[in-house]
């Protein structure tokens, strides 16, 4: 039933093409992007004037880096928070404020009594989810499913992306919602999620090598994870993956942040992950990286690069260069988290650990 695979979460993880696919299927009517259970009216979406996404784990990470579009697209404020610090602060809601709840389960304790305390301040929940009749979507005013389908290994792979892609499809519902993008504007965003699928095979292809490098970097200590904008999060949720499954002590920056601290850890050998932006998109950004990186490999880490194709002025400091399709920027993390996520998984099955079933852990965490 694991297809061929060591582990569940590698078929999971190469399933992600399929599950992105069915995430964004029949979104699209009539030139339109439409939600699934929609008990928001239109004019409500219109008036939205503020937006918090609240999750935990994974599901916080795909709010993060969900914020970048739903801002960019839609020039609303988007907040980003913990599930389980949101619902014990007093945050500002009102019945024009947004929060989308993301959870892979509906079932996660924290997010469901934020979802109960937002709505008992008149803001309007919509869930985004992957199981079907669950207790956040049941409580909330609208619902996203994920369609993903049944993830069985513990850790969350193909319902982050997914989630990613559902975010995404909240932020243009806004966005036409509220006229910040024209109608074909929409549409073209829409057909760039829809080439994902197929990007994120390709980025599938670095499977055995990605593989080849987490055999090697099984003894290590400790790793960092380095990225800025969207990459940023997805340093976070590869530390986080690595911390669940392989019991190592890793930790995601904002590449930015190195000189303010973290540049402190670097020593001889300490392997490095490096998500590069592309090279055309933010041009800037992708420079500060090239520097940063000169600065860690010159200390001594071994630095491993997760770069768009053809990114050749990254190649004389990648000591490993994994190399993903070229995308637009705000889908980026849709294949660069796929390499993360085989690292993380093939560095715990070289130190005998069950990937799908990591200690401590439960797929559905209903106490807090
Ligand atoms: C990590 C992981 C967890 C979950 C978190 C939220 O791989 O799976 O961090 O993302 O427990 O779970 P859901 O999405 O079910 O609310």
């Amino acid at each position: 039933e694991k297809g061929g695979h060591d582990y569940f979460m590698l078929k999971e993880i190469e399933e992600q093409p399929e599950a992105l696919a069915n995430t964004l299927r029949g979104h699209f009517d009539h030139g339109r992007i439409v939600l699934d259970e929609q008990r928001i009216a239109d004019q409500d979406l219109r008036d939205v004037d503020k937006v918090f996404v609240v999750a935990c784990g994974t599901a916080y990470h795909s709010g993060l880096i969900a914020k970048y579009a739903i801002e960019h697209w839609t020039r609303l404020p988007v907040e980003v928070e913990l599930a389980s610090e949101f619902r014990y602060r007093d945050p500002v809601l009102d019945r024009d404020t947004l929060v989308v709840a993301i959870s892979q389960s509906g079932e996660t304790a924290d997010t469901l009594e934020a979802v109960r305390h937002a709505r008992g301040q008149k803001a309007r929940v919509l869930a985004i989810c992957n199981t079907n009749g669950a207790q956040i979507p049941r409580e909330s005013d609208a619902v996203l499913y994920t369609h993903a389908g049944p993830e069985v290994g513990v850790a969350a792979t193909k319902t982050f992306t997914s989630q990613i892609a559902a975010n995404y499809l909240v932020g243009l519902a806004l966005a036409q919602a509220r006229g910040t993008k024209y109608p074909d504007e929409v549409a073209r965003e829409f057909a760039e999620l829809e080439a994902m699928p197929a990007a994120v095979q390709k980025a599938l292809s670095t499977v055995d090598h990605v593989r080849k490098l987490g055999r090697e970097m099984a003894d290590s200590k400790a790793v960092l994870f380095l990225g800025r904008h969207v990459g940023f999060p997805v340093a976070l949720e590869g530390a986080l993956k690595l911390k669940e499954l392989a019991y190592m002590h890793a930790e995601g920056f904002a590449a930015g942040e190195l000189k303010h601290g973290p540049i402190a850890l670097i020593e001889s050998g300490l392997p490095v992950v490096v998500v590069m932006p592309s090279p055309k998109g933010r041009g800037v950004l992708h420079a500060k990286l090239v520097s940063n990186i000169s600065e860690i490999q010159a200390r001594g880490a071994r630095t491993i690069v997760i770069a768009e194709e053809g990114d050749d002025t990254v190649r004389p400091f990648a000591d490993e260069l994994v190399e993903v399709p070229a995308v637009p920027t705000l889908l980026q993390p849709l294949v660069s988290s796929v390499p993360l996520q085989v690292l993380a998984a093939e560095i715990a099955r070289t130190r005998g650990y069950d990937v799908d079933k990591p200690r401590n852990l439960a797929k559905s965490v209903t106490v807090e």
